[in-house]
């Protein structure tokens, strides 16, 4: 698979630190352009170049590291986006009440979803805080999580197996209307970080 990550911000860079942990190549992009970038990806390493927003799309997997008011402007720059994955990592939020956007009781990745023609939807990365996403997954104890959701099958179990190669153990919550709405910002397991034990790590009844 071939994968983006737009947005090269916090959450952007977290990805590109997970992605250059283990030697998985993406491109990643912003707003600015691929030139802005170019010293951040030289101290990724080989495994993340920069690219401009337009050529990363190219992608079959496109993680969206970038604010959600920013989702639609990226969506506009192609009119089909069939047979692509796009990661939905964003949180909608209301700025600067921080409070959840009022979507009409919508879930936030169903808005994104509307965006992005023909393209499978599904929602990860957006729990942890940037800063605990950047961490080493793959601790002594167990590996840290993230939570997987979307309407395609198929397209979860992809991401998934990308999120246990970066070093995570995924938990895959359904659909968007279910999962989703847990995971995003304002849902239940919103800045929940879990760590999946190692069997021999577990205490003693
Ligand atoms: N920060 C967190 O702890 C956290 C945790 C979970 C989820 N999230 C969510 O993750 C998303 C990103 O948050 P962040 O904290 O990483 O934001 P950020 O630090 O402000 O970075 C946003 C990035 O998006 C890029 N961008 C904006 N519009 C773009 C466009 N039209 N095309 C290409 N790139 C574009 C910006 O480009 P430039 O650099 O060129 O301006 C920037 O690199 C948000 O939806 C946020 O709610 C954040």
């Amino acid at each position: 698979m071939s994968y983006a990550i737009i947005g090269s911000g916090a959450i952007g860079s977290a990805l590109a630190t997970q992605f250059t942990r283990s030697k998985i190549k993406t491109v990643i992009s912003n707003r600015r352009g691929a030139a802005s970038l170019e010293d951040a990806a030289q101290a990724f390493g080989t495994s993340v170049s920069a690219a401009e927003t337009a050529d990363a799309l190219d992608a079959e997997v496109i993680i969206l590291a970038i604010p959600f008011d920013s989702v639609g402007e990226v969506a506009k720059l192609r009119h089909d986006w069939s047979g692509k994955i796009v990661v939905d990592a964003t949180n909608a939020i209301e700025f600067p009440a921080f409070k959840p956007l009022d979507l009409g009781g919508r879930p936030s990745s169903q808005v994104v979803a509307a965006q992005f023609n023909g393209a499978k939807i599904v929602k990860a990365f957006n729990t942890l805080p940037a800063a605990v996403l950047t961490e080493e997954p793959r601790r002594s104890d167990g590996n840290r999580t993230i939570f997987v959701a979307g309407d395609h099958a198929d397209a979860n179990e992809q991401i998934a197996s990308l999120v246990t190669s970066l070093g995570f153990s995924p938990i895959t919550l359904g659909k968007l209307a279910e999962g989703g709405l847990l995971q995003q910002f304002g849902g239940a397991l919103a800045i929940h970080s879990l760590i999946k034990q190692r069997q021999g790590k577990l205490p003693h009844a």
